[in-house]
């Protein structure tokens, strides 16, 4: 891994740019290099790292240099190419032996996320259904196969903005948490796609961020991709969306998702499930955005999806320094389950998932 200085490295732009659309992209794939916009320093810093290694990959998904569901999909898909760059057998058998071995390891960089299994599960698939090929042609197929993840992520972004935008109210505040934007993607954002449509498509809406403890991806990203695309945001704690609430501010929320399970129940950052009671307790609409890669059919409900418990040092400490009591307990799950019974509509490249679930997810494998 190298420090290099801060460039756009943006090739999904042009897509995007087409459609008259702006958004930060938190990735690059340039000649055989990786590139990731280090998420751990934004807003301060914008550093670019580059990446030559599936191990050196797998680690910065662990360490969220990288972070969102479909963003470390793209992500570990990139990874797999690399690995696939860095096997010098020639011995085909040899090759695919060890290159599903790297796929093992780069699967538990981070549990909760389907779109990692499900990116490195494709290529997997794809690697096994091409087994005849040499290990160089297999390569080649490999990367272009990441690259149409990429840009597959992009187009369903701009797909559940369009469908989801007429969701939204025509004023008002609409409350999102967590990041689930640009940086959070391959470029444009779920959640924040569907704003973003909302807004291009003249409608008067106040985002409200909710600034997302611990980690701060709604102060720390959600409101810096935001402004930098011009989009006005209000950051609020997170304990007072309730009250936002009660007093009229908020007319909708909408989320991302890092797994659905068959059911319709909702994997996603730690808080989620409070909003939604909140959302629900003050009838206000809540809403989920996420392509169908999010989308777990092979798990039934919530209950078995695994939730990740990161270190206690992300909340005992601040920017360096201790905030918390010494000897303090502490616990730290980083995601939560919403059930299903409390979405009002899941917002996919499809169109839009209303009650019962199980159906209309099932309908969109089929
Ligand atoms: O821990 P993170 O920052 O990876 O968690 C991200 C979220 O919970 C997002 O809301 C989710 O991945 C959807 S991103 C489009």
């Amino acid at each position: 891994m190298k420090k290099i200085a801060a460039e756009n490295y943006n090739l999904p732009l042009t897509l995007l740019q087409s459609k008259g659309n702006t958004s930060v992209v938190p990735l690059n794939w340039e000649k055989h290099v990786l590139y990731l916009l280090d998420q751990r320093l934004l807003p301060h810093e914008e550093t670019w790292l580059s990446y030559r290694s599936a191990k050196d990959v797998a680690q910065a998904i662990k360490d969220m240099v990288v972070r969102g569901a479909p963003a470390i999909g793209i992500t570990a898909a990139f990874g797999m190419v690399l690995a696939a760059y860095g096997l010098k057998h020639k011995n085909r058998d040899l090759f695919v032996e060890k290159w599903l071995e790297k796929a093992a390891f780069m699967l538990q960089a981070r549990p909760t996320a389907v779109n990692l299994k499900w990116a490195v599960e494709r290529l997997e698939k794809l690697a096994r259904r091409h087994y005849e090929l040499s290990p160089g042609d297999l390569t080649a197929i490999l990367e272009k196969e990441a690259i149409s993840i990429w840009t597959e992520d992009v187009r369903a972004n701009i797909a559940i903005g369009f469908h989801g935008q007429a969701l939204l109210p025509e004023t008002g505040g609409v409350l999102t948490h967590c990041n689930a934007g640009g940086l959070a993607t391959g470029g444009y954002g779920t959640a924040l796609g569907v704003i973003r449509a909302a807004l291009s498509r003249g409608k008067k809406i106040n985002v409200i961020a909710d600034e997302t403890r611990p980690w701060l991806q709604g102060a720390r990203l959600t409101a810096w991709e935001l402004i930098k695309d011009g989009i006005a945001v209000t950051l609020v704690v997170d304990g007072a969306a309730g009250f936002l609430m009660q007093k009229g501010q908020i007319k909708a929320v909408v989320v991302g998702a890092d797994r659905i399970a068959a059911n319709g129940d909702v994997a996603n950052k730690i808080g989620t499930y409070t909003v939604a009671e909140l959302a629900r307790a003050n009838n206000i609409p809540f809403y989920v955005a996420a392509p169908v890669s999010t989308i777990d059919p092979f798990t039934p409900s919530g209950d078995q999806i695994p939730i990740e418990k990161r270190g206690p040092g992300e909340i005992t400490t601040f920017a360096g320094k201790k905030i918390a009591a010494t000897g303090v307990e502490v616990q730290n799950p980083v995601f939560d389950i919403t059930s299903h019974h409390l979405i009002t509509a899941i917002i996919t490249e499809l169109g839009v998932l209303t009650p019962p679930y199980g159906p209309a997810i099932y309908a969109c494998f089929s």
